[in-house]
């Protein structure tokens, strides 16, 4: 397939403050005179932006990166992850046409964006909103055949469940990605042989669906406002608050705060708002054996005590707002609902046993 800049171009391109911001902050990552290594990321984030990469943003990025521009050119054109051509104002759907995708049915739903996107690949659809085109395998053969639409996957996909996710994207819906014939992940069909035990209390999606819930970003164009710019490199706090908490995009014609400070700000507001009781030490130079509560090891227990978390009590009294702020610093989010800490916890603070507590006793595993 030849990859060459579209014939019809727009006549300027520029990124958003944010995204200008954001460019810059990537910038400084790398050394003097080793700016050129940005350009990946610059690219991309101009796709983000735009959809696709028009010449004139291929243009600006080389003269943000002092660059010859038949150099970015060049990777522009390399790099399949490039469109090169307009793509849907709502959606590109790139359905996976590889040996798996293949033998469980790719071509049945290449036929399906045939009939409602477009008879050619790289075609916007009549009302301009989709396009489509068929790539390599995107690593989700256990889930074939799948499509990637946006930024996240679509698995188990019949002909059916396809063309009604189309229809939901063209009616302005983001249809949830992941397996879409109720599998959870990439179990096998006739459900789990082994860890059945995390099958109760699990999360009502797997991780990558969660995330892509989360952030409702999957067929979004990227304007910078979404999640804080953070640049841990330059020294700064690299901890980056969830997205749901992330600060809202200035008001038009308000002079945006510098992103930092806009994390920080988030940061110390979930701080003070949702943190649970801490102590500064163990009550009475004592603290409990939290590696008693099921999902806890010696490595969480030390990260609990760093927190001031030492006691059952403690965490028998956490929130869900208490749970979110430690979830966060953990970074094991959903873990904590998963095992039940708080119910766990909840038993040993009023002198009961739990299995798992009795167990880790018998088995000695934890033992101080
Ligand atoms: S063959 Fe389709 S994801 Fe691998």
């Amino acid at each position: 397939m030849l990859r060459r800049l579209h014939p019809e171009q727009p006549d300027a391109f520029a990124f958003t403050a944010a995204n200008q911001q954001w460019a810059e902050a990537q910038i400084t990552k790398y050394p003097e005179g080793r700016q050129a290594s940005a350009v990946i990321p610059l690219l991309w984030r101009a796709q983000e932006q735009e959809g696709w990469l028009s010449r004139p943003a291929i243009e600006s990025v080389a003269d943000m990166l002092g660059m010859a521009y038949i150099r970015v050119l060049e990777v522009a054109s390399f790099y399949f992850m490039f469109q090169l051509q307009p793509v849907g104002s709502v959606a590109h759907i790139q359905v996976c046409g590889t040996t798996s995708c293949m033998i469980c049915g790719a071509e049945d739903l290449i036929t399906v964006c045939k009939e409602k996107i477009a008879a050619k690949p790289h075609a916007l659809s009549a009302d301009g909103k989709l396009s489509w085109e068929e790539v390599e395998c995107l690593g989700s053969c256990t889930n074939a055949p799948m499509a990637q639409i946006g930024k996240d996957y679509y698995e188990d996909l019949t002909a059916e469940s396809f063309g009604k996710i189309i229809d939901d994207l063209v009616a302005g819906k983001v249809p949830t990605p992941g397996p879409q014939n109720g599998r959870y992940a990439a179990e096998p069909l006739s459900g789990l042989s082994s860890l059945a035990e995390y099958e109760a209390g699990k999360p009502e999606y797997n991780a990558s669906v969660e995330l892509a819930t989360d952030l409702g970003d999957t067929v979004k164009r990227i304007d910078g406002t979404e999640v804080p710019i953070l640049t841990p490199w330059l020294g700064k706090d690299g901890k980056t608050a969830a997205s749901k908490s992330a600060p809202k995009p200035p008001k038009e014609g308000a002079t945006p705060k510098p992103a930092v400070k806009q994390a920080e700000e988030a940061k110390a507001k979930a701080a003070d708002e949702d943190q649970p009781e801490t102590l500064t030490a163990a009550r009475g130079g004592k603290a409990d054996d939290l590696k008693m509560l099921k999902g806890v090891g010696p490595k969480l227990e030390e990260k609990l005590n760093d927190l001031g978390v030492y006691h059952y009590d403690q965490i028998a009294k956490w929130t869900a707002a208490n749970i979110a702020w430690v979830d966060a610093r953990l970074k094991f989010k959903g873990r904590i609902e998963r095992d039940g800490w708080v119910a766990q916890a909840t038993s040993l603070a009023a002198g009961e046993e739990t299995d798992f507590a009795k167990r880790a006793k018998e088995d000695g595993t934890y033992e101080d």
